[in-house]
């Protein structure tokens, strides 16, 4: 079970990643062609929400349970948290940068219900994914960096 939630965790990256790239179009071409703001807007948003929203609750439980979890992860005598590049990312620097980009796409979502012209959700919406996004795109554990991990899971 561990290993399938990491593999859900490491695929959900994806989903994210295309549902918020095309929630980021939809606002901005919505915003620069004076679209009205349709249902399919509203959907598109609200996928995109619902993808981060697991992917933050398949996270929480990393973090708390999984290998490096606050509860279950004993660290080896010695060894700092803040001194250990991968202790120090998968504890404190992706948690943090994610949950902050959950939050975002949340805001972004948000502007769907709110009482205010289609100018205005499209271009708050388009400011708070375009947010979400680059925190993602800082945040994930890309292959190529020093605690990379797997482009997809159990590669
Ligand atoms: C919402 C956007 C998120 C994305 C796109 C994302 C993406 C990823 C990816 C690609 C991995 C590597 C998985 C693998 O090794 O196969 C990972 C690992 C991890 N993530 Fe996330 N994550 C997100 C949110 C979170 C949040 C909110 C938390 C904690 C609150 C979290 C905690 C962790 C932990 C602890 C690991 C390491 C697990 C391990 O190697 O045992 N993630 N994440």
């Amino acid at each position: 079970m561990e290993t399938g939630l990491l593999h859900l965790h490491n695929l959900l990256r994806w989903v994210i990643l295309v549902l918020l790239i095309l929630s980021v179009v939809k606002a901005y071409t919505g915003s620069k062609t004076n679209r009205v703001f349709s249902p399919s807007d509203k959907k598109t948003w609200l996928f995109t929400m619902i993808a981060a929203h697991t992917t933050l609750l398949l996270g929480l439980y990393q973090w708390t349970l999984g290998r490096f979890g606050l509860f279950t992860f004993v660290k080896p005598e010695g060894v700092s948290m803040m001194k250990d590049p991968t202790l120090r990312f998968f504890q404190m620097e992706h948690p943090v940068m994610m949950i902050l980009s959950v939050v975002f796409v949340t805001l972004g979502y948000g502007m769907a219900k709110k009482d205010v012209s289609d100018d205005i959700k499209y271009k708050k919406a388009f400011r708070y994914f375009t947010i979400a996004l680059v925190l993602i795109l800082i945040a994930v554990p890309w292959p190529f960096r020093q605690i990379g991990r797997p482009w997809f899971p159990g590669m």
